[in-house]
C-alpha cells in the first residue's frame, strides 16, 4: 500500500477534517498513516496532537505544513507511511494544486446546500485542470475524485437535490451507502478529542466503515484486515460540562 488522499474542498466547515480523522482511525488499525495540516487553523492538529503537536494516537504521525513545503512534506511522509492524508484550507489554494498532483484520490466533502454543492463542483474542477496539466507529460496519469455528502440526511429533498444537480455537471459522488449523515456524535468526537467511530452506536460505526471502505477503493488502497488495537486510544480528555450527548 502507497498512497497519498487529499481532502479537499474550497469551502470551509464542510466536514474535511472529521472525515480525515475518520479515515485515519479506520486505516491506523491496518497501516502506519501520516496525516498533513495545511490548514493554517491547524484544526486536525488541535483535535489528534497534543500541547506541542505531536499525535496521540498509536499509528498515526501528524506534521503541521503551516510555513513548510507540501511537495517536500508529502515526499518525505510517504517513505515512511503507507498512506498519507492531507487537510487543505477551505479554500482554492496552490498547495491544493500540489498536493492533488501527489495524490491517489480526492476526496470533496460537501453538505447538500447549493451553496456547497456550487463549492464542490469548483474544487472538481481544480481536479480537472490538475489532471489536464499532468496527463500532458504522462498519459496515464489519472486522478479518482468523489464528492462525500457530509452533514446529510439520506432521502430529504435537498439530498436528493444536491445529488441532481451533481449527477447533471457530471461531478462524481459517492453512492448512498457512503454518505456521512449528520449526526452530534461527530461534533462530541471532536469535545472528546477522539475519532467518531469511538462515540458512534452500533448503526452509525457500520456507516463510517462503508465510507472508509468506499474512499479506500477510490484510491486503490486494498488494506489489509484490521489489527486489534493495543494501542492508545484518541480518548484522552474528559468532554468539557458544555460537550453534548450523542
Ligand atoms: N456528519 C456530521 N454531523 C454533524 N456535525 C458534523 C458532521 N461532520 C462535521 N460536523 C461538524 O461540523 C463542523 C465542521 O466540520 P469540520 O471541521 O470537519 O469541517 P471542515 O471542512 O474541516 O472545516 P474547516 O474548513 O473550517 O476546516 C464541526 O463542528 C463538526 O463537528
Ligand atoms: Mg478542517
Amino acid at each position: 500500500m502507497d498512497g497519498v488522499l487529499a481532502v479537499a474542498s474550497s469551502k470551509g466547515g464542510v466536514g474535511k477534517t472529521t472525515t480525515i480523522v475518520m479515515i485515519a482511525e479506520y486505516f491506523r488499525k491496518r497501516c502506519r498513516v501520516a496525516l498533513l495540516d495545511a490548514d493554517p487553523n491547524q484544526k486536525l492538529i488541535s483535535w489528534l496532537g497534543d500541547e506541542t503537536g505531536v499525535s496521540r494516537v498509536e499509528g498515526i504521525t501528524l506534521k503541521s505544513l503551516v510555513g513548510q513545503n507540501i511537495v517536500e512534506a508529502i515526499t518525505e511522509a510517504k517513505a515512511q507511511h503507507d498512506i498519507v492524508i492531507v487537510d487543505f484550507a477551505g479554500a482554492l489554494t496552490q498547495e491544493m494544486v500540489f498536493g492533488f498532483g501527489y495524490a491517489a484520490a480526492v476526496v470533496i466533502p460537501s453538505g447538500s446546500s447549493k451553496g456547497d454543492i456550487d463549492e464542490a463542483r469548483k474544487t472538481y474542477q481544480v481536479v480537472e485542470q490538475t489532471t489536464a496539466l499532468l496527463s500532458a507529460g504522462n498519459p496515464s496519469f489519472s486522478l479518482p475524485a468523489k464528492v462525500l455528502l457530509c452533514k446529510v440526511r439520506l432521502n430529504t429533498d435537498t439530498y436528493k437535490a444536491a445529488k441532481q444537480q451533481l449527477a447533471a455537471w457530471n461531478v462524481p459522488v459517492f453512492g448512498d451507502d457512503a454518505h456521512v449523515p449528520h449526526r452530534t456524535s461527530f461534533e462530541k468526537a471532536w469535545w472528546h478529542k477522539c475519532s467518531p467511530q469511538e462515540v458512534a452506536d452500533a448503526a452509525l460505526k457500520k456507516q463510517i466503515e462503508s465510507v472508509c471502505g468506499a474512499i479506500a477503493a477510490l484510491a486503490g488502497l486494498a488494506p489489509p484486515e484490521a489489527k486489534a488495537v493495543t494501542g492508545k486510544s484518541p480518548r484522552a480528555r474528559k468532554a468539557p460540562r458544555t460537550a453534548t450527548p450523542a
